[in-house]
């Protein structure tokens, strides 16, 4: 082929790559040209049937059109690219001015809110939290607390049991969080310091009982522990989780098996005008039971009650959350209502709203 052919095929060629729109077609051209089987390629061959003298030269020429294709495909490709990058940029643009898809949230039971609130205040003070299973013994959830198959206090429980085994021994659903007080002084030493959030149960059901409920139960069992110590922690707690500073307190004498002597706590309130406000006013509300733990409890738990006493504490947490949160019937809680739980339910957001005390 003549120089000049030779020039037309290149021009002609490179004026086609740089017309090329996609790059399907340029690929096309690519193979076309100087692929395997390509034009140019096969023009190399062209070379040993030259006459010797022009074989040089023809092979020099063909080796420049060929890197001159080479290169303006390259080039127009990444032109290409970028364009269709930029198409692709272009389409992929988004609206940030769209309003959001609002997304449900749900909120936090009140019941689980009143724990947490309740466990930062008593973590603080350095309890510790122990748990224990809803089925237990007869014996942790009664005869170790003082309370032996007769007593007149079990009554008061309205038990649920679970059917008989042929051991004769008897699981019940527990009554209360005391039976954790038995578990934990049978598996630690002392000095032990504990509060137990959990379910108990008791057959009975109206606006304050449901016949599953939560209490938390405190123990605390050192050398010299003394209702100093009780009636200190007791009402550093009941200002904090209210968020009453000078809540007045009084501890009037009561009875429980398990503690000697025993008390209930109360807390001053005001009912005027059919409202309940928690802190003001000349009234009394009853708000746990407590005491100093029976020496013989401590007995039942291999603790040398010469040397060692302690208080314990049980409080009712339904009770506190509606008195707190403002909810007037206990089996709400319960229901499982959507709207309630919307209404009376906590932001997962917010830490425990507990007062500054702590
Ligand atoms: N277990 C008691 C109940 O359910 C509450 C209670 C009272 C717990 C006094 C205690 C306590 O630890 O010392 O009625």
């Amino acid at each position: 082929m003549s120089t000049e052919d030779l020039n037309k095929v290149s021009d002609t060629l490179l004026a086609e790559i740089e017309n090329t729109g996609d790059l399907a077609t340029l690929e096309r051209i690519r193979i076309a040209t100087i692929g395997k089987q390509g034009s140019i390629t096969e023009l190399f061959k062209t070379i040993s049937k030259a006459p010797p003298e022009e074989r040089k030269g023809l092979g020099k020429r063909l080796n420049h059109v060929k890197e001159l294709c080479e290169k303006a495909i390259l080039e127009r490709k990444q032109c290409l690219e970028l364009e269709e990058l930029q198409k692709k940029i272009a389409a992929e643009k988004i609206d940030i001015t769209l309003p959001i898809r609002p997304e449900p949230h749900g909120t936090i039971h009140p019941i689980s809110q009143a724990i947490d609130e309740m466990l930062a205040i008593f973590c603080e003070m350095g309890f510790g939290v122990a748990e224990g299973p809803d089925i237990e013994t007869d014996f942790n959830n009664f005869t170790a607390l003082n309370i032996p198959p007769e007593h007149p206090a079990r009554q008061e429980h309205d038990t649920f049991y679970l059917p008989q085994k042929d051991g004769g021994t008897r699981l019940v659903l527990r009554t209360h969080t005391s039976p954790v007080q038995i578990r934990t002084m049978l598996s630690q030493k002392p000095p032990i310091r504990i509060v137990v959030p959990g379910r108990t149960f008791r057959a009975d059901y109206d606006s304050t009982h449901s016949p599953m409920f939560h209490q938390i139960e405190g123990l605390v069992i050192d050398k010299k522990t003394h209702m100093g110590h009780l009636k200190g922690c007791l009402i550093e707690f009941c200002r904090t989780f209210f968020g009453v500073d000078k809540l007045p307190a009084r501890f009037r004498p009561s009875y429980f098996p398990f503690t000697e002597p025993s008390a209930e706590m109360d807390i001053g309130c005001s009912r005027a005008g059919g409202g309940l406000k928690i802190g003001a006013g000349a009234d009394w509300l009853e708000i746990l039971g407590c005491g100093m733990v029976h020496p013989q409890v401590l007995g039942h738990c291999e603790i040398d009650a010469s040397r060692y006493q302690g208080f314990a504490f049980g409080l009712g947490i339904e009770r506190a959350a509606m008195l707190k949160y403002g909810i007037p019937d206990l089996r709400t809680f319960f229901d499982s209502d959507i709207r309630w739980l919307r209404h009376y339910g906590f932001s997962a957001l917010n830490l425990p709203n507990i007062a500054e005390g702590v």
